[in-house]
This record gives structure tokens, C-alpha cells and sequence, in this order.
């Protein structure tokens, strides 16, 4: 990899580093990789159907990668069948969710959340035995918070030290109790894993959140027939129902860009002083859209045109966006804001860094189990660049109007924080190390050399 912005691994002793320089200016299109969510839940869903289902324009990063390599070790042909650098097309073929084989070896979910916490739910209601591990990082993420639920649905799960962390060893029981349950956190992957473990219940399972998450899991089973109702109370509540006993039906769908990887752009250009980028076909979901909507309310010129023929398939919204260089002000982020852009936080402390104001973020507590301690690695990485960021317990004030001022940061192998101070890179004067950058390929294949394409 040439270039200003290219990761490289200078010596062998040396830690591998991105350097970032100064860009003059930022112009151009770019299309994102498929959705991250979108693609676990696709293909695993996907292994559940009986015949063969074909998923257009998934993300090829390392974690969807992961799920594809599981979907396969349970017994479903997982062919590659096109793509680019940053999608893939994919076609199963599956025996269906009765006819998935025992594995062989140990399911790896490299650094992926998702992959371990859905996989745990989808494993508990079949009749197999199976361990979930992957890396470092994995082995550092909380799981009593999906073992808790599914027990109660009579589903036995195992995890090392007091079944709080990763691997997890799943002994599936067929059928489960329905049950009536309010996860501990806001977190879509508990709600999806118990989702997931109540298509083999005796009935139908209901999932109480306080704070609703992204709802891809919802929308992907009615898709392929199965009974979902959801019951949106006054406030920012709201209660899952799935139906226990269905089919899920095999689909062919396309996987719309994804926004988390979209908020790189929106950010990066918008701090920029001279910036104009156009995103192509990025999923704009209600319950993933925050980011937008939050960056607008900060100030940020962000156009948007809907793509409604694009909206079939998996049922999800998609639109062209256009962002260009934006005066931005600070804003108040409160738990809901957290948890509807909980991906999107460190990208939008970097906007918070050269806002006018203070921007206060409350009740960050679950940027601490991502993968890493997101609050310490973005307060360390802004304040390196020149920010100033106080944090207290799980609260964060971002003291805007900084000027950036090129330094050395780490990703600590965060992919979210690698794609952070690289954006930051581009605006802070001189030049911005990044620390173990290639973090950035677990969701978005190619994003340096895409840095590199529309920067001058
Ligand atoms: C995801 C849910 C979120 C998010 C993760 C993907 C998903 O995690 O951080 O990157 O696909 O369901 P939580 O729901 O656990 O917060």
C-alpha cells in the first residue's frame, strides 16, 4: 500500500502504523461496505432456511467473515459468488435449521460481538453441541447478559470465569420455553439472541426493551415469514414479540451500504474546511439513522435522497447522501442518544473536538464493552491531537474549538477508533500516526485506500 494515508508494517519490530497527512481538500463518491448488521443476520438466517438463499452486496470485513465460516462449519454450502473490494455476494445453500451438523472444532467469531451473542442464541434451540471463542478482544466481552435470558428459556449455556466470558459452549435443547423478558441493557445483540433462541419455542417469546435498538432482526424474519409484532409504547420503549415454531423461509435480498461506516464520511468531511462527498446507497433505518440526525442537529450540512426502489428486499430504507464542510456546535447526548449511535460515538466526539462548545455525553457505560474501552481510547487519542476531553465516570465533556495538531494515536485494534483519528488526520495539522490501523479491515475493507481516493 503507497501513499499518505497507507496502513504499512514499517519493520518487523516496529508497531504497524497508518500515517495521515493534512488534506488540502476531500471530494468524490464512495459506496460503503454492505451493512455489518445486516450481513451476520442474513446469513445466518440464511443457515436456518432449508434451500438456498443469495445475499447481494454483504460487508466483506473480517467479522461478517467470521459468520460466513461458522454458517459453513454448521453444515451449509457458503459460496462466494461476487463482489468488489468492499461487498461480497453470497449464495447458501442449507439443509435448513433441522438438518445443521454438530461442528468439528471450536466456532471461531474472531472480534466479532455480534457473530458470538446472535450464534448463542440461534445454537440454544438446536440439537447440538457447539463453543463460540475468537480473539483477545472477544474474550474480554460480557455474556451473562445473553446466558441470564436464554436460561430462563431452558437453553444451557456455558463461559468461562462464573459464565461471564467468551467461549461460550452452547448444549441446545429443543423446544424452549417462551418467555416474557427485559434484558439488563439496551443492546440489540441480547435482544436478537433471544429473538433467535424463540423461533424453537414453545410459544411466543416476548422481549421488553427500555431504550428500542436497531430492529434488522425484526424486520429480517418477517421477511422470510415469520410472525413479529412489535408494540411501541409512549416512550422510547418498546416490546418484541416472535412467534416460537415457524419456518424461516429462504430469500434473496441485497444488503443496503453501511451507516455506521457512512459516519466516517459524514464527520470527516464536515469538520474539513474544504469538503464535498456523495455516499451511494447508505441504509437509513429509523433505529440506525441517529448519527445523521445528530450531526444535523450539530450544525452539519447533510443532504439526503431516498432510493425508494432500493427499499425491497430485507425491507430496509436507503438513501444517497451528500455532506460537505459544515460550521458545526456542540450538543447534549443522554443514554437513548447513546444507545441509538452506539457505533457512531467516537466518530462524533471527534465532531464534538472542533465544535463550537461543549458537547456532554451521559451514560456512556457500554462504550466500555465494545472492542475496547471506547471512552478511554478516544479521550486519550483526541487529547493527543490537541482536544480537550474530561471524563467522569461513564460521562464525557468534549471542550470544542480545538485545532488539531498532528500526533501519535492508537487504535488499541478498534477498528472504530483506527477510522476516527485517521478523519481526525486529515483535518489536524501535520501528520497523524495511527496506531495498529488494519483494525479498520474488521468492518470496512479498503478504507485507506478510499482516504486516499477522494483526498488531495
Ligand atoms: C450490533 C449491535 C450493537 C453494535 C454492534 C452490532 C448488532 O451492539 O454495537 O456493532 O448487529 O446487533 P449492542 O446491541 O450489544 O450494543
Amino acid at each position: 500500500m503507497n501513499g499518505a494515508a497507507a496502513a504499512r508494517r514499517p519493520e518487523a519490530t516496529e508497531p504497524e502504523i497508518a500515517v495521515v497527512r493534512t488534506a488540502r481538500r476531500l471530494r468524490g463518491e464512495l459506496t460503503l461496505p454492505g451493512d455489518k448488521s445486516i450481513s451476520h443476520r442474513a446469513l445466518m438466517l440464511a443457515a436456518l432456511a432449508e434451500g438456498q438463499s443469495r445475499i447481494d452486496g454483504a460487508g466483506d470485513g473480517a467479522d461478517v467473515r467470521s459468520t460466513a465460516g461458522i454458517v459453513a462449519a454448521l453444515g451449509a454450502t457458503v459460496e462466494r459468488v461476487g463482489g468488489d473490494e468492499r461487498t461480497v455476494s453470497y449464495r447458501v445453500n442449507s439443509p435448513g435449521a433441522d438438518g445443521l451438523r454438530q461442528p468439528g472444532a471450536v466456532l471461531d467469531c474472531g472480534n466479532s460481538g455480534t457473530s458470538l451473542r446472535l450464534f448463542a442464541g440461534l445454537l440454544s434451540g438446536l440439537p447440538l453441541t457447539a463453543t463460540l471463542d475468537g480473539d483477545e478482544s472477544l474474550r474480554g466481552r460480557p455474556v451473562a447478559r445473553i446466558i441470564e435470558p436464554l436460561r430462563s428459556m431452558g437453553a444451557e449455556l456455558h463461559a468461562r470465569l462464573d459464565d461471564t466470558l467468551p467461549p461460550v459452549t452452547v448444549v441446545g435443547h429443543t423446544p424452549l420455553r417462551a418467555v416474557d423478558v427485559e434484558p439488563r441493557v439496551p443492546s440489540a445483540q441480547v435482544k436478537s439472541a433471544i429473538l433467535l433462541a424463540g423461533l424453537r419455542a414453545d410459544g411466543a417469546t416476548s422481549v421488553r426493551e427500555a431504550v428500542a435498538t436497531r430492529d434488522h432482526t425484526e424486520r429480517m424474519l418477517r421477511a422470510r415469514g415469520i410472525g413479529v409484532r412489535t408494540d411501541r409504547g409512549n416512550g422510547p420503549g418498546v416490546t418484541v414479540m416472535v412467534d416460537g415454531g415457524g419456518r424461516v423461509q429462504a430469500v434473496d435480498e441485497r444488503v443496503p451500504g453501511d451507516v455506521s461506516a457512512a459516519a466516517f464520511w459524514l464527520v470527516g468531511a464536515a469538520i474539513h474546511p474544504d469538503a464535498e462527498l456523495t455516499l451511494r446507497g447508505v441504509g437509513v433505518n429509523p433505529t440506525r439513522r441517529a448519527v445523521i440526525d445528530l450531526l444535523r442537529a450539530m450544525g452539519a450540512e447533510i443532504g439526503e435522497r431516498p432510493l425508494t426502489e432500493a427499499i425491497e428486499g430485507v425491507g430496509e430504507p436507503v438513501a444517497d447522501l451528500t455532506i460537505r464542510s459544515s460550521r458545526l456546535r456542540a450538543i447534549d447526548l443522554g443514554p437513548e442518544d447513546v444507545a441509538a449511535a452506539i457505533d457512531e460515538i467516537p466518530i462524533l466526539c471527534l465532531a464534538a473536538a472542533v465544535a463550537e462548545g461543549t458537547t456532554r455525553i451521559r451514560g456512556a457505560a457500554e462504550l466500555r464493552h465494545k472492542e475496547s474501552d471506547r471512552i478511554a481510547g478516544i479521550a486519550a487519542g483526541l487529547a493527543a491531537l490537541g482536544a480537550r476531553v474530561d471524563v467522569d465516570g461513564d460521562d464525557l465533556a468534549i471542550h470544542g474549538g480545538a485545532r488539531l495538531t498532528g500526533a501519535s494515536t492508537d487504535s488499541l485494534d478498534d477498528h472504530r477508533l483506527a477510522m476516527t483519528f485517521a478523519m481526525a488526520g486529515l483535518l489536524a495539522s501535520g501528520e497523524t500516526i495511527v496506531g495498529r490501523p488494519t483494525s479498520a479491515s474488521v468492518s470496512y475493507p479498503g478504507f485507506f485506500a478510499e482516504l486516499e481516493r477522494v483526498r488531495s
